[in-house]
């Protein structure tokens, strides 16, 4: 039994926070941004919740399969910034789609999330307990960033990517999967959800900490080894060569990271898909959405065969090989 991607979706907000607009804000400059991340512009949700931006991902996604909500088995929903503990994002998204057959949880591995998904989904598939499932990734990291923190606020946007999968007889879909993660190296990028605290011994004070710290260099070294790492795995664990791959979509953290993967595997540029110019890093969301960019302007065809992969806060990361 195979776990075959049949539909794609994405939405961003339309607010667009520039280069230029940073400037202003933060001691920064287009120059350094450009050349250390890539990065142009990125999008930032106004009074608008996760859960909003999943479930119209969701229903674009859905439309894109030409599948009714009714016939989903499951939702799965990727995300650090859920709108409440409970109910999730996939609970909300469920209620909003009318999808009475399914069940639904959130699950939290942040920029790695939509490759955690599809093993989550290919798992459920292969056990038999779901035929149809619909995965998001959505995130609102604009409210865990601080705008006064030049050294994150350049670099998140907000956004949500989806796709359909289904279980299918034949041989393409998710040919394999290769997931870890490092907690030892949780603190590089972290953000509290909750103060530890004796809630009847102590005055109770508003929790102020809510931001992002990110240590963006030591999660840059990380990179280097893990990304290759699942990669590889991923690769041999298809019976497949790098040169075999038509396109290879990472997770769009740093445009320095998608050039070391082409230069460590001698790809052509062609091959990577980059559009982080446009939304900076919407953590898990980033892969979805550039497979939805991909398939609308029609670069993603039937027969290819992709490398998917993510990484980051946990620290998790990991990649699969999908035949389309
Ligand atoms: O998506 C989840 C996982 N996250 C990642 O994968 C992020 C990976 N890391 C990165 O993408 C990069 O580390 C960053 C883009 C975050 C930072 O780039 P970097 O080349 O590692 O810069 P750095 O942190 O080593 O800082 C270099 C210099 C410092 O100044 P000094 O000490 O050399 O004088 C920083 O203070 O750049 C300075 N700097 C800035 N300058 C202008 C840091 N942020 C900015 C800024 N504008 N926004």
């Amino acid at each position: 039994m195979g776990t075959k991607l049949i539909g794609t979706g994405s939405y961003l907000p339309e607010r667009k926070l520039t280069n230029e607009m940073l400037e202003s804000m933060v001691d920064t400059n287009n120059e350094w941004i450009q050349k250390r991340t890539g990065i142009a512009e990125r999008r930032i949700a106004q009074h608008t919740a996760t859960w909003e931006l999943a479930l119209e991902a969701g229903r674009r996604a859905l439309a894109d399969a030409d599948l009714s909500a009714d016939a989903l088995d499951l939702i799965l929903v990727g995300t650090v910034t859920p709108d409440y503990f409970t109910p999730s994002v996939a609970c909300m998204v469920q209620g909003k789609l009318g999808a009475s057959h399914a069940m639904a949880f959130d699950l939290s591995a942040a920029c790695s999330g939509f490759v955690y998904c599809l093993e989550v989904a290919d798992s459920f598939v292969k056990a038999g307990k779901a035929k149809n499932i619909l995965v998001i990734c959505a995130e609102t990291l604009s409210r865990i960033v601080d705008y006064t923190d030049r050294s994150t606020c350049v670099i998140f946007g907000d956004g949500a990517g989806a796709a359909v999968l289904q279980a299918s007889k034949g041989m393409d879909g998710i040919l394999s999967t290769y997931m870890r993660a490092d907690g030892t190296l949780g603190e590089c990028l972290k953000a509290r959800a909750l103060p530890e605290e004796d809630p009847l011994g102590e005055t109770r004070d508003a929790h102020t900490d809510r931001f992002l710290h990110m240590a963006g260099s030591e999660i840059f070294r990380f990179t280097a080894a893990a990304v290759p790492e699942a990669i590889d795995t991923a690769l041999g664990r298809a019976g497949m060569t790098a040169d075999q791959i038509d396109w290879f979509v990472l997770h769009q953290a740093n445009v320095r990271i998608l050039n070391m993967i082409t230069a460590r595997y001698g790809l052509d540029p062609d091959k990577v898909y980059v559009n982080i110019n446009h939304f900076g890093n919407t953590s898990g969301a980033s892969v979805p959405i550039c497979l939805d960019e991909m398939k609308k302007s029609g670069q993603l065809q039937a027969g290819q065969s992709i490398v998917v992969c993510g990484f980051g806060g946990g620290l998790t990361y990991g990649a699969a090989v999908i035949r389309i």
